[in-house]
C-alpha cells in the first residue's frame, strides 16, 4: 500500500513542534507494517537547501495562480516530495510566520495551494507515482480532503483520505471572501463542505470531508466531543463520531534513546542509572545553577497558555522554597518569557532560563533533569512526557489528553503495586501545581521510590509498534470500504 503523508513540517527538515516529530516518524513506523509512505512538505528555504540539487518531476503553470515545481528527495531514507513554489514559500522566518513571529497574512493561500498540489499528486498527476490513500495533518492540510472530494483532478484516481488532528486549537479559520479564490466549486460553500461559522474553516473542511478523522490520543479523542476542548467543532466530532479514532503517538526510539543519545555527556540505561548524574551536573553548569542534591525540575516547552506556563510561573517561589531548582528551555509569549526571566533574577542559582529553540539542549535536559513539568490545560498527545519517561526524567503532568493516557500517577495504590511512572494533577491551577511539585519533592526524598518511578518509565514501551499497526489497520479498512 502506498500512502501520501501531507504535512506542513517534518523532522529533520523543519520543525516547530510535535507535528514535525510525528510526520517525520510515520514512514518508519508504517514501513514496519508494509505501508510505503511518501512525505509531502512545502519548499521553505531550509528544506530546499537541505534538498540540494533535486529533480523536478512535475510542474504547475498556475497552482492557484502560482508557478510551482514538484521536487523529489529523501527524508530519513524514505521518499520525499517537496512543493517548490517561490511566491508562496521562499521567505525567511518560520513556516507560518515572519522573523518577528507575525503570521503571514496569505497563509490561507499558501496552504490551499499546497493542498491543491497534494490532491493533484494523489489523483495521479505525476507520471509513475501513484498512491492508494492520503494522510493529511492539521489545518494546513485540511483542504486536501476537500479538493479530493469536491474538485478532484480531471480523469484522476479517487483515493480515500485520513486527517489527523494534532491540535484542535489551530483551525485555519478565514473570512468568507477567500472562498472564490480557492478554486472549489460553488457547492463547496455549505456546512457540508468548507463553510464554518460563516467563514472558511480549513480544519473543519478536512474533518467534514475526510474518510476518517484521527487524533493523537484516545483521551483527546473523547475530550474534543465537549465544548471545552472541541473549540466550536465538537458538533462535527459528535456527528462523525463513528469515524473518529484516537491513536497515540509513538516516539522515535533511534532519536530518543539515552543509551546512545549523542547529545548527552553520559549515556545510561535503566540498569545503569548512576551514570545519569553526570548529565545533571552538566545541566546545572549550563544553566548556572547551584550544585546540590535536591531535585532538578526541567521544562522544554512552548511558552503558552495551552502549556500552563502562566500558572507555572506563579509556583516558582514555592518550588524554590521547598528545595527545588528549575532549568527551563522555551520560546513563545513574550509576557510569559519575561516572567520566567524575572523569576530567574529573583532566585539566582536556583532558576535558570534559556529562551529559544535548541534541539540538543532539549535532549540534555531530559537526560539530566530529575522531573519534567508539563502542566498543560489541554494536550492532544504531548511528546515531552514520553521523552521524559524514556529518559528517567519523571513527568509531572496535568491529567488531560495524552498526558492522562501515558503517565501513571504515583498514588498509594500505584506505588504499592510498583507501577507508577510520574505525578498527575487534576486541574491546572496554582494550588494543584504547587501540590504536585510538593509531591515530587517528597517522593524524590525517598530514593528507592524515585528510582522505581524512573525505571518503570524507562521500561515502558512508547515506540511506534502498536500505533503504526493501528494506522495501517485504519488505512486497510478504508481501502476495503472503497472496494
Ligand atoms: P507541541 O507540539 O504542542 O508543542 P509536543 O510535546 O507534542 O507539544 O512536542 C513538542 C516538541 O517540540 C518536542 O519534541 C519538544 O522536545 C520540542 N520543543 C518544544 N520547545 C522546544 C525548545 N524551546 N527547544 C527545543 N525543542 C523544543
Ligand atoms: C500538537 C499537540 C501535541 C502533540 C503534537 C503531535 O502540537 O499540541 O500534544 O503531541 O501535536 O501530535
Amino acid at each position: 500500500m502506498k500512502v501520501l503523508s501531507v504535512a506542513s513540517e517534518a523532522v529533520p527538515l523543519v520543525k516547530t513542534g510535535g507535528l514535525a516529530d510525528v510526520a517525520g516518524a510515520l514512514p518508519a513506523a508504517l514501513a514496519a507494517q508494509g505501508v510505503e509512505v511518501t512525505t509531502f512538505i512545502p519548499g521553505y528555504p531550509a528544506v530546499l537547501k537541505a534538498l540540494g540539487k533535486a529533480k523536478a518531476v512535475h510542474t504547475w503553470d498556475a497552482l492557484l495562480g502560482e508557478k510551482a515545481r514538484l521536487l523529489v528527495g529523501k527524508i530519513g531514507g524514505y521518499p520525499l516530495l517537496v512543493l517548490d513554489a517561490p511566491a508562496l514559500f521562499a521567505r525567511e522566518g518560520g513556516p507560518y510566520s515572519d522573523a518577528a513571529g507575525r503570521d503571514w497574512d496569505d497563509n490561507w493561500r499558501r496552504f490551499a495551494a499546497f493542498a491543491r498540489a497534494a490532491a493533484d499528486i494523489a489523483g495521479g498527476a505525476v507520471k509513475g507515482r501513484s498512491f492508494d490513500l492520503v494522510h493529511a495533518h492539521d489545518w494546513q492540510t485540511g483542504l486536501v480532503p476537500a479538493y479530493l472530494r469536491l474538485a478532484p483532478l480531471k480523469g484522476g484516481r479517487a483515493v480515500p483520505s485520513v486527517i489527523t488532528i494534532h491540535n484542535m486549537a489551530f483551525q485555519g479559520y478565514y473570512p468568507a471572501d477567500i472562498f472564490p479564490q480557492l478554486a472549489l466549486p460553488a457547492e463547496a460553500w455549505t456546512v457540508d463542505g468548507v463553510e464554518s461559522y460563516g467563514g472558511v474553516g480549513f480544519l473543519k473542511a478536512g474533518m467534514q470531508l475526510a474518510d476518517a478523522i484521527t487524533t493523537v490520543s484516545p483521551t483527546y479523542a473523547g475530550e474534543i466531543r465537549s465544548v471545552e476542548f472541541g473549540m466550536g467543532l465538537e458538533g462535527l466530532v459528535l456527528a462523525r463520531s463513528n469515524r473518529v479514532h484516537g491513536i497515540l503517538n509513538g516516539i522515535d526510539t533511534a532519536e530518543w534513546n539515552p543509551a546512545s543519545d549523542p547529545h548527552l555527556a553520559s549515556n545510561y540505561t535503566a540498569v545503569k542509572l548512576a551514570a545519569r548524574a553526570k548529565n545533571k551536573r552538566a545541566v546545572e553548569q549550563e544553566f548556572g545553577l547551584d550544585r546540590d542534591d535536591g531535585p532538578l525540575f526541567v521544562v522544554v516547552s512552548r511558552l503558552t497558555w495551552q502549556k500552563g506556563m502562566d500558572v507555572l510561573e506563579t509556583v516558582l517561589d514555592h518550588l524554590v522554597g521547598i528545595g527545588g531548582r528549575l532549568a527551563l528551555l522555551g520560546s513563545g509569549d513574550a509576557e510569559i518569557a519575561d516572567a520566567f526571566l524575572a523569576a530567574a533574577a529573583r532566585h539566582p542559582g536556583r532558576i535558570g532560563v534559556k529562551l529559544g529553540y535548541d534541539e540538543g539542549l532539549s535532549h540534555r535536559l531530559q537526560g539530566g533533569g530529575d522531573a519534567i513539568l508539563i502542566p498543560s490545560r489541554f494536550e492532544p498527545c504531548g511528546l515531552t512526557q514520553l521523552y521524559g519517561l524514556a529518559y528517567g526524567c519523571v513527568p509531572v503532568v496535568s491529567r488531560t489528553g495524552g498526558l492522562a493516557d501515558t503517565v501513571i500517577d504515583a498514588n498509594p495504590a500505584a506505588l504499592a503495586a510498583g507501577v507508577a511512572t510520574g505525578i498527575q494533577m487534576n486541574t491546572v491551577s496554582h494550588g494543584a501545581l504547587a501540590m504536585a511539585v510538593s509531591r515530587a519533592v517528597a517522593l524524590y526524598a525517598q530514593p528507592a521510590q524515585w528510582k522505581r518511578l524512573q525505571k518503570n518509565g524507562m521500561r515502558a514501551d512508547f515506540s511506534w509498534g502498536a500505533s503504526g499497526a493501528a494506522y495501517a489497520g485504519l488505512y486497510r479498512q478504508l481501502l476495503e470500504e472503497q472496494g
